[in-house]
């Protein structure tokens, strides 16, 4: 499957030269894809977000390279203008540098999708050369990683000491040298995202890391206000759609059962 998009990451890291903003957001699904695509957002990640989202998992841990594949197919299917950028997930990418460029490989196949996203600093920097040289485009993801949620004691803001703010500073460049086209920064505070940004010629987009990213992503159903158990301080609710489908569902429901849904206009004649 081949598919031209508009947007490409040479168009991505001359937004940031340009100093333009980067616009990005979850989907998981041709009908959303289509929806945010039409919006005009840059960017769409396919993230395994949806293991929580979609599937009410605790963590990211538990989505498989089939789910990402399934999704990055329908996003893909749904989107006509914006890059489309599918997860990596958890154990897909850590075992071997050989399994990652595979595996890589066959998201990129198998969705038409234009590039894939993979977390973490140093011990990530091997696999993204590796498929780079492959032709593969990656983006970094560096902060708080949400697969590594355990070992990092929890939802936590990352790089808060000099020592941790400078590591994430050294990630970064180590991912643009590998050839990462982009790099999410999430869960840090604003200074310290600012000259990781600072640091790099290739754009961060921000999660929770302040204004001074090269551009933002955001989970779509956090900002629609679809996930109500999650209000972290950094999300903004855009919408409140968890509300209106309670709403419109709940007089649904009360229609039926007075028996005034369906109406004689919502009938056929022979
Ligand atoms: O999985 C995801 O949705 C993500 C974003 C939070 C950046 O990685």
């Amino acid at each position: 499957m081949t598919r031209t998009m508009s947007v490409t990451t040479f168009d991505l890291v001359a937004m940031k030269s340009r100093g333009e903003k980067i616009v990005a957001i979850t989907a998981y699904d041709a009908l959303f894809a289509s929806l945010v695509d039409a919006a005009g957002v840059d960017l769409i990640l396919v993230g395994d977000s949806l293991a929580s989202v979609l599937c009410g998992e605790e963590t990211t841990l538990s989505a498989t390279l089939e789910q990402m594949t399934y999704h990055g197919r329908i996003v893909v299917r749904g989107t006509s203008r914006a890059f489309v950028v599918v997860d990596m997930p958890f154990l897909s990418y850590q075992v071997s540098v050989t399994e990652a460029v595979r595996n890589a490989g066959n998201i990129l196949k198998q969705t038409g999708a234009g590039a894939v996203k993979l977390e973490g600093g140093f011990e990530v920097v091997d696999a993204v050369r590796a498929m780079v040289r492959a032709g593969i485009p990656v983006m970094g993801h560096l902060g708080f990683t949400p697969q590594a949620v355990h070992a990092l004691g929890g939802h936590r803001i990352q790089g808060k000491d000099d020592e941790a703010a400078s590591r994430l500073v050294q990630e970064a460049v180590a991912l643009e040298e590998a050839g990462a086209f982009s790099i999410v920064l999430e869960l840090m505070p604003t200074p310290v995202a600012a000259r990781v940004t600072d640091a790099v010629s290739v754009p961060t987009v921000g999660i929770g890391a302040g204004p001074d990213c090269d551009g933002q992503v955001l989970v779509l159903h956090d900002m629609l206000g679809l996930n109500e158990g999650f209000s972290p301080r950094f999300l903004k609710t855009y919408a409140e759609l968890g509300a209106a489908v309670r709403d419109a569902v709940g007089r649904y429901a009360g229609e039926v059962r007075e028996g005034s849904y369906p109406a004689v206009e919502h009938g056929y004649e022979r």
